[in-house]
Formats: C-alpha cells, sequence, structure tokens
C-alpha cells in the first residue's frame, strides 16, 4: 500500500471531495485525521472509514482561526508523533455576484477559509514536517485559480491566492524534502455544485456545456490526484497546480 505507516490530515473532511480524498487515502494505508467544522459530517466521514477497518480519528477545527489549527497539529502530534501528509481541502464557495456589487463580510469571510485557512494550515503542519524532514501538502485549489470565473471573482481570486501560496512554499521548502502541491478540481458534483445549482440552475447548465468532456467531476476522481499528489509516486513534483477538469482550463 502506498501510504502505508503515514499520519494524514484531511480538512474539510466532513463531505464531498475532502471524505472522498480521507477514503482514498486510508485505502492505501494512512491513518486519517478528518477534521472539519460540520462535526455531524466529520464524524459521519470518521465512522465510514473505521467501519471498513481503516485507522482514522475526528479532530473539528474552523480552519480560518489560527488557534484551532495550532490545537489540532499540536493534537496530531501528541497522539500520533509525526504529520507526513496533509491535504488543505476546506473552503466555501460563496455567492455569485458581479465584482461591483460584493459586499466587504462576504469578501472577508470568504478570503478567511479559501485563501487564509490553507495559509494557517500550511504554518502549522510545517513545523512537524520541518522537524522529520519530510512531507507532502496538497492544496485543494480549484480550475478558478488558473482562469477566471465570471460572478466568481473572490472565489477565483482566492484560488488564484492557493495556487501562488502553493508554488511559492514549494521553493522554500524544496530542499527540505517537503513537497508542496495543488489540485484544481473542474466543476465536481458535491454540496458545493448542489447548492449553485438551486441558486442557479441555467448556469450549472451553461458551465456543464462549457466542460469539454460535458460532464461534472466525481469526488473519488479528485481524490485519486491528491492521493498521488500525496503518496511517493510523485516524489519529483513539487509547485505544480493540477487541472482536474475535464479538460476545463485549456479550453
Ligand atoms: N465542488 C466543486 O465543483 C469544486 C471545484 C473546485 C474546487 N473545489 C474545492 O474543493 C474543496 C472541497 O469542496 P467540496 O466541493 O467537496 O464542497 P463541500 O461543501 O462538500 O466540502 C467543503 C467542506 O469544507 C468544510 N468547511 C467550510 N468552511 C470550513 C472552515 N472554516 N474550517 C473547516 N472546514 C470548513 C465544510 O464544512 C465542508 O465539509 C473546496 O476547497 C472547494 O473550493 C470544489
Amino acid at each position: 500500500m502506498k501510504l502505508e505507516n503515514r499520519i494524514a490530515l484531511v480538512t474539510g473532511a466532513a463531505s464531498g471531495i475532502g471524505r472522498a480524498s480521507a477514503l482514498a487515502l486510508a485505502t492505501e494505508g494512512a491513518t486519517v485525521i478528518v477534521s472539519d467544522v460540520n462535526t455531524k459530517g466529520g464524524e459521519e466521514t470518521t465512522r465510514q472509514l473505521t467501519d471498513t477497518g481503516h485507522e482514522a480519528i475526528f479532530i473539528p477545527c474552523d480552519v480560518s482561526r489560527a488557534v484551532q489549527v495550532e490545537s489540532l497539529i499540536r493534537r496530531i502530534v501528541s497522539s500520533y508523533g509525526r504529520l507526513d501528509c496533509a491535504v488543505n481541502n476546506a473552503g466555501v464557495s460563496g455567492d455569485l455576484t458581479p465584482t461591483d456589487l460584493r459586499e466587504e463580510a462576504a469578501w472577508d469571510m470568504l478570503m478567511n477559509v479559501n485563501l487564509k485557512g490553507v495559509w494557517l494550515s500550511m504554518k502549522y503542519e510545517l513545523a512537524p514536517m520541518l522537524e522529520q524532514s519530510r512531507g507532502s501538502i496538497v492544496n485543494v485549489a480549484s480550475a478558478a485559480g488558473l482562469v477566471g470565473f465570471r460572478y466568481g471573482s473572490a472565489y477565483s481570486a482566492s484560488k488564484h491566492g492557493v495556487v501562488g501560496l502553493t508554488r511559492s512554499a514549494a521553493l522554500e521548502y524544496a530542499r527540505k524534502n517537503i513537497r508542496v502541491n495543488a489540485v484544481c478540481p473542474g466543476f465536481t458534483e458535491t454540496a458545493m455544485v448542489s447548492e449553485m445549482n438551486v441558486a442557479n440552475p441555467k448556469m450549472v447548465e451553461a458551465t456543464i456545456n462549457a466542460i469539454p468532456m460535458r460532464r461534472l467531476g466525481a469526488p473519488a476522481e479528485i481524490a485519486q490526484a491528491i492521493l498521488w499528489l500525496c503518496s511517493d509516486d510523485s516524489s519529483f513534483v513539487t509547485g505544480h497546480a493540477m487541472a482536474v477538469d475535464g479538460g476545463t482550463v485549456v479550453a
């Protein structure tokens, strides 16, 4: 198994891509720390893993709050002695709003979770990884982190920020044996897209028509890319922002 004896953290693991990633990492032998602000969903993910014979625990955490992220990593290190892989996946989609009409509070909330949350997660994850001279971080950005997203400018800006953080940190830690990569999913069938569909079904339909493969991604398909970047199979890959998007960004 590719992640035997590895300790892996997945944030935002209560549903969608995070839950699928937790399952993919556990299936390859990792002990998975499932984390989320949503306790019910996080416990359900953990139950799904442990019921199928995998090692997993749930630790709640709001990634936009430094004290909570610091405490999450402290608990992982005190329980397991190290942290090998971190999937910084927690995120929110925010409203679809023209740039000139966006409210400041909505901007701040989205940036605090999607961008500051990834930076805070990396800040505290890097300490044990530096100590053990080894680690793999995978940040979940978006295809909207590589190209523009009409009416989703705050979301797109936050995800471009995640790609910038990923590339910069990859340079900083390349000689310390810590790899930092990003996965950039296209539209994927999760709660995030269902909510968008309820709010604006025409837009989701138009988006699917613009995807070269003419379908949404499945969470498990995104999770396979995350698994590859976590594992030693990608040992010479760092600073990469990998689109997993049915061809969207090259169309
Ligand atoms: N679904 C898509 O089409 C799509 C496309 C590109 C990128 N993404 C990204 O994938 C990631 C996962 O999204 P998803 O589609 O699985 O949606 P999702 O809503 O199913 O999962 C997001 C998870 O993040 C958690 N979360 C939100 N705020 C948090 C916080 N402050 N602290 C900790 N956890 C928090 C939520 O509770 C939820 O469990 C996000 O970063 C999202 O931006 C999704």
